[in-house]
């Protein structure tokens, strides 16, 4: 049963325009950086289900693998009538997955950015699983935003897959988890994270053959070309992603091919010829040091899948039981 996108509890979840001020701060930086959230219009989420099937791209046949392996565990440990609420759930197919291995799952509660992507897959849950009570809520995870009232903490499992928390800083991540442990006391977090690897894997994973990682990164400066009534040409900027060893983390950035001058909302930027926009972080992390930070936030750890190639892990943390339970 799906029941209609919550009201924008914040208005920056639906168009660049109302976060222009953000925007324009992070290009007039002396290292221009833009929020990665900003990559996932309904193209960007599209382009990025795409980069989810290329052969480099192993994190999300890797995370599918060890959820459908670990399936009976992840159901016993959550118990039924559990409420699936997913941060950044995008195609939610994991969420699928999840929905299909536990015990008569309540209502899944999708949260994304990504407007009338949101939408759309929130419909397709509800007629995959019309018992699954589906209540898709448009918001940006990383501010306050309302839950539905019928969601119950103890009966939670927050769903946050994908290595989407590597795309914080390890600062915000950490706020966030315990964030998280505070308002879902009682309830459970399946945590899915990327692992720290081997610089050449990483940069195949992000710089891909067929140019998908390139067209949705370029995706970014179309959609503020539109929305905020930029002037970028985008073949004038190409993709790049390296592995910065030191901060253990994979930085896309979108080079300026050449002595240039932008305008967005009225505001010119200038770039020099090879000067960058970082469009996005994402953070890579050895198990025991996530599993170190959860606990920290709050988190007691039930347990920690990991694949045979030690490539990505999937935690079962609990949040403390409830203040007056
Ligand atoms: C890396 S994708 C992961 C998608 C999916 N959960 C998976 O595991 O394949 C990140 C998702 O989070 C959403 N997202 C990114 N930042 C967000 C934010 N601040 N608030 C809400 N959604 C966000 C994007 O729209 C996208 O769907």
């Amino acid at each position: 049963m799906l029941h209609s996108a919550r009201a924008v509890a914040d208005s920056a979840a639906a168009s660049l325009a109302a976060d222009r001020q953000h925007i324009l701060a992070g290009l007039t930086a002396p290292q221009k950086h833009l929020a990665p959230k900003y990559l996932y219009d309904e193209r960007g989420s599209q382009l990025f289900d795409e980069i989810c099937s290329l052969p480099e791209y192993y994190p999300t046949r890797t995370e599918v693998g060890l959820l459908r392996t670990y399936a009976t565990a992840i159901a016993a440990f959550t118990g039924p009538r559990a409420d699936v609420l997913e941060l950044g759930a995008g195609s939610s197919l994991k969420a699928r997955l999840l929905l299909g291995c536990l015990d008569r799952p309540a209502s899944y509660v999708p949260v994304d950015i990504s407007a009338a992507y949101l939408a759309q897959q929130a419909a397709e849950v509800a007629a995959t699983f019309p018992r699954v009570t589906v209540l898709p809520v448009l918001a940006d995870f990383t501010r306050p935003f309302a839950l539905p009232e019928t969601l119950t903490a103890e009966r939670t499992l927050v769903f946050f897959p994908g290595s989407t928390i590597g795309n914080l800083s390890r600062v915000r991540a950490a706020e966030l988890l315990s964030q998280l442990a505070e308002r879902m006391r009682g309830g459970a977090l399946l945590l899915g994270v990327d692992i720290c690897k081997d610089a050449a894997v990483l940069h195949a994973a992000y710089n891909d053959s067929r140019g998908v990682t390139a067209a949705f990164n370029l995706n970014l400066l179309a959609r503020l070309n539109r929305e905020l009534d930029a002037d970028f040409e985008l073949d004038a900027f190409e993709h790049d992603a390296v592995y910065d060893q030191e901060h253990a983390r994979i930085e896309m950035r979108l080079v300026s091919q050449r002595e240039q001058a932008v305008n967005v909302g009225g505001i010119s930027i200038l770039f020099r010829k090879g000067e960058y926009i970082i469009s996005e972080h994402s953070h890579k992390y050895a198990p025991d040091d996530l599993a170190r930070i959860a606990r920290a936030a709050g988190w007691h750890l039930g347990h920690c899948w990991i694949d045979d190639d030690a490539r990505f892990s999937v935690q079962y943390l609990r949040a403390p039981a409830a203040r007056n339970a």
